[in-house]
């Protein structure tokens, strides 16, 4: 890597950005991050960015609004510092979900969220398997969403029970569903569910027929695990094997969710490292790496190359 470029990490995911540097053969970009005992967060950069191309790698998973105003601010000190070009990394972006108005008198966080990334100064944002391609168009700069798709279904297939059919949790993930499919050369199903409240959803439609097969349950995040579970329950109500697999790109993982994924039927669960997530006493949980497909995107943005093998 050259002198024109720095990569900095925030605090969302030191891993993923330990292991992001190992692939690029780099060091990370030297910065200082506090947070005051009032819970305003202070950055510094520790080397000068001016007329550098900047990225900077950031996560904004829980908590949220802490790890997303950290980029905030990063972005903020990069452009009042002179860096010739910055591009956020943000392989999990927070309130993704909130992308349009459930309602009236309530905002669009996701739009919100896109809004302060341009205003201090980001230029391009690259992500991974994003809620919905077009939050894009919140976006008045470049926006690469890469998929984790390949990254999966090479950790899942050796899991695989022979003859699994793929399922999209909901209506939203037929895409990605299909390409888990092709990949795995088989069919899906698709569930078709209402949600309720922020962790309740009831599966109101089963697309396709489960009778006696395995299933590889996809989607793009675990977060309470309820989604995962109501799935389970339909699989298993239309007469599917109790030989569940599931995967997910992004585990939020919330309090209660390994007891809402770890139904006796799952044999085996797959989330990315977009976001921290341990294994402790779960032995049904693997963790994939993405490092090596954000290094890819990183080395192809560097070289001004396209993202769109990767996306
Ligand atoms: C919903 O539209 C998403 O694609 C996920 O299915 C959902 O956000 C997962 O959340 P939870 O694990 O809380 O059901």
């Amino acid at each position: 890597m050259t002198n024109d470029v720095v990569i900095f990490a925030g605090t969302s995911n030191a891993e993923l950005a330990t292991r992001v540097a190992h692939d690029l053969g780099v060091k990370l970009g030297a910065c200082q991050i506090e947070l005051f005992p009032d819970g305003e967060i202070s950055v510094r950069l520790d080397e000068p960015v001016r007329g550098r191309e900047v990225f900077v790698l950031q996560s904004t998973g829980p908590p949220v609004n802490e790890h997303l105003v950290e980029l905030l601010a990063f972005a903020d000190c990069c452009r009042r510092s002179s860096a010739e070009r910055i591009t956020a990394v943000v392989p999990y972006l927070g309130y993704a979900r909130a992308d349009k108005r459930n309602g009236r008198r309530v905002p669009i966080m996701a739009s919100m969220v896109a809004d302060l990334m341009q205003v201090v100064g980001i230029s391009h944002v690259v992500t991974v398997d994003v809620h919905t391609p077009q939050l894009e168009g919140f976006f008045r700069i470049p926006f690469d969403g890469l998929s984790s798709v390949p990254t999966l279904v090479d950790a899942v297939r050796v899991f695989l029970p022979e003859g699994a059919v793929v399922v999209s949790a909901d209506a939203g993930r037929v895409s990605m569903a299909t390409e888990f499919a092709h990949r795995l050369n088989t069919s899906v199903v698709v569930l078709h569910k209402q949600r309720e409240s922020g962790s309740r959803t009831r599966v109101t439609n089963l697309i396709g027929d489960v009778r006696g097969r395995s299933c590889l349950i996809i989607d793009d995040m675990i977060s309470t695990g309820g989604t995962v579970a109501e799935t389970i329950d339909a699989l298993l109500g239309a007469g599917a094997r109790p030989e569940i697999t599931v995967a997910a790109t992004h585990g939020l993982l919330l309090e209660g969710a390994r007891e809402q994924v770890g139904h006796k039927s799952v044999r085996n669960v797959f989330v990315t490292d977009t976001l921290p997530v341990t294994n402790n006493g779960w032995p049904q949980l693997h963790v994939v790496s993405i490092a090596p497909l954000i290094g890819e995107a990183i080395r192809q943005l560097m070289a001004d190359g396209s993202l769109s093998e990767l996306c």
